[in-house]
């Protein structure tokens, strides 16, 4: 529901959540888990909380964090007086909140500290559907500002104890809510165009097929237009396709495991690449890729059922190290293991990951999206 009421599950928990509370009205960031990826959180109405954050992640200053609300009511007083929701932002609201959907709102710069929205017109604003979340907000009684709880360019955390490897000694506590059932950062939606559309300037959590689901269904009795969905697609081969700018936030390297990323594509090579066969490509790797120990070691983020993966793990030549990924078919489970299999194979150090493109639809299109800004080079491959 969108009130505050929060069920905590036990004297422990209510807690813990009250020691990391007054940590947050010290002022002081707290590592929490939502449906999405880890947060690291900061009361949102206080800058010297958020710049808190900016230091810890070592975060650039340009790139505005989103605001978590636990209520209806919370969201209310973040907006300008008089405002009112349009019809757009009632259905997405009703449909997707609590859950991983961040809408922009025009920003009251009186009440929101310039830090929080970067010096972007607007703010973006989320409730997040994990209880411990929501719980922590609600016990907080505050909004809280939260990117994700990572050093800015690594992969986003979806288990505690990512975020316990990456910012350990930086921050004094990481609520544990177990692993992220969505495993990718919330969808980013601008609808506060006058042409009425909306415009999706991160791909995530909920899918623009999910999005154009409700809309159509919503305004079918209206009459008024159906409000149309832009995709800002962007091919990491060519910056100059994207001209218009997604998110601040997306023009910066991202979700980089140390260990290099080879994004392996069997769809349509662009003009002027020969594809290789899957053993033409292994030949090549094992010339050219410097390995610390005599044995090539390669992470495999690839689905269960690929026939890639079969056609390389045939080479016994090079130490495999497969996570598991899901079927082609269920790319929310391939969603959900992306940042861990990213990390976790970087922490079984291995020399190089190779990653499967999946088909840019559903769950496809945010993955894609934080796949080619992981992956230093692709490789495309002929299965014969
Ligand atoms: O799922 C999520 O959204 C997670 C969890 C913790 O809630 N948070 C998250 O935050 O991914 P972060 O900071 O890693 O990504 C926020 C994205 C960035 O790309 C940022 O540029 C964009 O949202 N953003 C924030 N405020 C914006 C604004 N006013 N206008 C445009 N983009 C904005
Ligand atoms: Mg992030």
């Amino acid at each position: 529901s969108l009130d505050d009421q929060v069920a905590i599950s036990s004297p422990e928990t209510l807690a813990a959540l009250r020691t990391a509370a007054s940590c947050l009205k010290d002022l002081f960031p707290v590592a929490f888990p939502t449906e999405t990826v880890y947060g690291l959180g900061a009361i949102a109405l206080n800058a010297t909380a958020a710049l808190k954050i900016f230091s810890t992640k070592g975060r650039p200053a340009d790139n505005p964090l989103i605001v978590h609300v636990s209520s209806r009511r919370m969201l209310q007083t973040l907006l300008p007086q008089n405002y009112t929701l349009s019809p757009s932002y009632e259905l997405l609201i009703e449909h997707f909140w609590p859950g991983p959907l961040t809408l922009l709102f025009p920003c009251d710069h009186s009440l929101i500290p310039d830090i929080i929205t970067a010096g972007q017109p607007t703010v973006a604003i989320r409730m997040p559907s994990h209880p411990v979340a929501r719980a922590l907000i609600a016990v907080t009684d505050a909004p809280l500002a939260a990117p994700s709880a990572n050093s800015s360019g690594k992969p986003s955390p979806t288990r505690a104890e990512h975020v316990l490897n990456d910012l350990n000694g930086k921050i004094t506590i990481i609520l544990d809510g177990g692993p992220c059932e969505v495993g990718l950062e919330s969808t980013v939606v601008d609808g506060l165009h006058e042409d009425g559309n909306i415009r999706i300037l991160r791909p995530g959590g909920i899918t623009v097929e999910d999005i154009k689901r409700v809309l159509v269904k919503g305004f079918s009795d209206a009459n008024t237009p159906i409000p149309q969905v832009l995709v800002h697609r962007r091919d990491f081969r060519d910056d100059a396709l994207e001209q218009a700018p997604t998110t601040p936030g997306m023009k910066y390297r991202h979700y980089a495991p140390s260990v290099p990323v080879t994004l392996m594509r069997m769809s349509d090579a662009p003009l002027g690449i020969e594809p290789l066969s899957p053993s033409a490509f292994l030949q090549d790797l094992k010339r050219s890729m410097p390995h610390s120990s005599d044995i090539l070691r390669v992470g495999l983020l690839m689905p269960s059922d690929s026939i890639l993966m079969k056609s390389l793990i045939n080479d016994t030549t090079i130490q495999w190290h497969e996570f598991p990924f899901g079927l082609v078919s269920e790319p929310a489970i391939i969603a959900r293991r992306l940042f861990d299999g990213l990390l976790t194979l970087e922490r079984e150090g291995v020399d190089l990951i190779l990653v499967e493109e999946v088909p840019e639809e559903n769950e496809g299109l945010a993955i894609m999206n934080r796949v080619k800004k992981a992956a230093g080079s692709s490789q495309w491959i002929t299965i014969p």
